[in-house]
């Protein structure tokens, strides 16, 4: 390396020290603007300075690095720690390195959650969330499973020790459809002001599973509803297919099949081409070039009586699709359970410039 590339590393680690004591994030250093343009400046020497200057910057970026380190370790005051944050646990003797809360990124399917909302936001639907434990009624009886229903067992999950009033354990929702009730009567009032009920229910779901690469005993659901005067399983189908089209930003193909759900009448099972074999046929489609991704039907009439809405006068569709299934589709994911896997290497996939 010659005399000139020194000089312009040592001004640069001039700077980097004279900032340790005056900044108060320290590890703001490490982004700074003059150590970034040290890096860029990598590629445009001739091939015989790059190794060397390479290597000093790296030395550089190392120095400050354990400066910053030691810096923090001698503040009373630590920087705050995600203890989400995977750590060594196989390394039990050395004080596990846990990774400051500002390392982190979003999970890659809280982001496609937040992605679906926000298309079905533009297309005029609220969202309201859903929870993770919840209770007889609203898990079966308000969906038109009657007690003792076989349709029931379809929908095993966690029971909790806990019952409601009824002596029913309380339980974890093996589906998003546990808000229907409630949110139709939430918004019910906009029917009376000639508007329709449009609502997005996002939530973790629970079931009773063997895990395998489809299967995964808690995973991700968004629920929609639409209910006002004369709807038809067409508005039911354009409305999917707007969605898909968005969140693939690609033309999709479709299939619907008759289905049976109790809350639903007439039931829908809706594909969408493979995308993995431009439906050809392969594993992931089990040779028939389709995967069925949406269960969705014209909302019951049992279902507006019990959220008290006349079903004379109303109809309305709604649809249960898993977020994990979407995403693995977009992404070519073949294993649903890398999302929960903890996997550092498969998340940093998702959160490009991020540091985690
Ligand atoms: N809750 C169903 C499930 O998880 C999916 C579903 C089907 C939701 C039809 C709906 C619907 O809202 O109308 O298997």
């Amino acid at each position: 390396m010659n005399d000139e590339l020194t000089a312009e590393i040592a001004k640069v680690r001039e700077q980097l020290l004279g900032q340790l004591n005056q900044v108060q994030n320290k590890r703001e250093i490490l982004r700074s603007p003059s150590l970034k343009s040290l890096y860029s400046r990598i590629s445009t020497l001739d091939p015989q300075q790059r190794a060397g200057f390479g290597q000093a910057v790296n030395a550089l970026k190392n120095e400050i690095e354990k400066l910053i380190q030691s810096d923090i370790s001698n503040t009373a005051e630590l920087p705050p720690i995600d203890i989400t944050a995977p750590f060594g646990s196989d390394k039990a003797s050395e004080r596990f390195g846990l990774l400051t809360a500002d390392s982190g990124s979003i999970h890659p399917l809280m982001r496609e959650q937040d992605l679906i909302c926000e298309i079905f936001s533009n297309m005029g639907f609220s969202t309201m969330e859903s929870r993770e434990i919840d209770d007889d009624w609203h898990m079966f009886g308000s969906l038109n499973f009657p007690e003792g229903h076989p349709a029931r067992d379809d929908y095993d999950t966690f029971n909790i020790v806990q019952t409601d009033e009824q002596g029913h354990p309380l339980l974890s929702p093996a589906h998003t459809s546990t808000m229907q009730n409630r949110a139709l009567q939430a918004y019910q009032d906009e029917l009376k002001h000639g508007r329709p009920i449009a609502v997005i229910l996002p939530g973790r779901v629970f079931r009773h599973e063997d895990v395998d690469v489809r299967h995964e005993h808690t995973f991700y659901q968004f629920e929609g509803i639409y209910v006002a005067e004369g709807v038809t399983i067409g508005n039911l189908i354009a409305t999917l297919v707007s969605f898909l089209e968005s969140y693939y930003q690609k033309n999709v193909s479709f299939s619907t099949q008759p289905f049976y759900f109790p809350f639903t009448e007439p039931s829908l099972e809706f594909s969408i081409g493979c995308p993995f074999c431009d439906q050809q046929g392969c594993h992931i489609c089990s040779g028939s070039g389709w995967i069925e991704l949406i269960g969705c039907g014209m909302i019951h009439p049992n279902v507006l009586k019990a959220a008290g809405i006349d079903p004379n006068k109303y109809q309305g569709f709604a649809w249960g699709c898993g977020i994990d299934r979407l995403a693995m589709m977009k992404y070519g994911i073949e294993d649903v359970r890398l999302f929960k896997s903890g996997r550092l290497e498969f998340l940093r996939q998702f959160s490009p410039g991020g540091n985690l």
